[in-house]
């Protein structure tokens, strides 16, 4: 199984809306596909249907030692969904333990000859950069870094790169995800120069074509359903389409049909 992870510096930038899409359109490529939410608020599994209240009997049972399999929520759209799972106060300020045990059942699915039938999981993931992160990482075969075309997200370009290269001052592992741009419009001045700027500072890093804004996604998740379900001709639905084929390019989803 081959895993996609979808973050970022920034709150609010698209992460969940991305990681969500991304797996609807891979589905057509890769088959089933495994979408995990690894951010206490739940919100993945809303683009699929499924009730936040689904999520807390199952996942509370996976953290008490059952079969993470229990946890999985299926759906219509082809993409299954292994929620975070609901807290009571006091365990949110255990969140963090609870997601890194969510890794380890992560590497459990992807050992378990039960899961062969996935080819791809896509883990959706609180904004930050944090040590957590930094673990998301280390179990991810492709990494994707959301940001916005703003001043903001432009800002926050040498922390991620420092972040990227340093922990606690001493060099890491290189890690090279792709950052992508989401909500752009061209038509804006600012969206093509924030672009142009981000570009110098990451070269190829930064991915040519980008998620544009488009009411389509917003509404999708209004009626709780991928967007190229909502809305199969939109500028969005292309424009996953196009990352999904840029992923087989590179050659993601051919690696991840040979692994499952
Ligand atoms: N391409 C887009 N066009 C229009 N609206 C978008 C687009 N992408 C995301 N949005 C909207 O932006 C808002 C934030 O999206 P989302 O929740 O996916 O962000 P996030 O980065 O996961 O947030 P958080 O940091 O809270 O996890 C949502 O209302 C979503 O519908
Ligand atoms: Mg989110």
């Amino acid at each position: 199984m081959l895993r996609i992870s979808v973050m970022s510096p920034k709150g609010g930038v698209g992460k969940t809306t991305f990681a969500a899409n991304l797996a609807a359109s891979l589905t057509e490529r890769t088959g089933r596909i495994l979408a995990v939410d690894l951010d206490p608020q739940n919100a993945l599994q809303l683009h699929f249907g499924i009730d936040p209240g689904d999520a807390t009997e199952p996942s509370r049972k996976a953290r008490q030692g059952a079969s993470w399999q229990e946890a999985i929520l299926r759906n219509k759209h082809g993409v299954d969904v292994l929620p975070f799972g609901a807290f009571g106060m006091a365990e949110q300020t255990d969140a963090g333990h609870a997601a890194s045990g969510r890794l380890e059942g992560i590497e459990t699915l992807a050992a378990d000859p039960l899961f062969k039938a996935y080819s791809l999981a896509i883990l959706d993931t609180p904004a930050g950069t944090t040590p957590m992160l930094r673990k998301i990482m280390t179990v991810s075969d492709v990494v994707f870094i959301v940001l916005l075309p703003d001043a903001a997200s432009f800002a926050c370009v040498p922390q991620i790169t420092r972040w990227l290269q340093h922990d606690h001052g001493q060099p890491t592992e290189s890690c090279h995800p792709y950052y992508i741009l989401n909500q752009m419009d061209a038509r804006r001045r600012l969206h093509r120069d924030v672009k142009t700027l981000m570009g110098h500072v990451l070269g190829e890093s930064l991915l040519e074509f980008h998620i544009h804004s488009d009411a389509s996604v917003s509404e999708a998740l209004a009626q709780q359903q991928p967007v190229l379900r909502y809305a199969p001709h939109a500028q969005s639905t292309r424009d996953f389409g196009r990352l999904a084929h840029w992923l087989g390019e590179q050659g993601v989803t051919e690696r991840a049909m040979s692994v499952s």
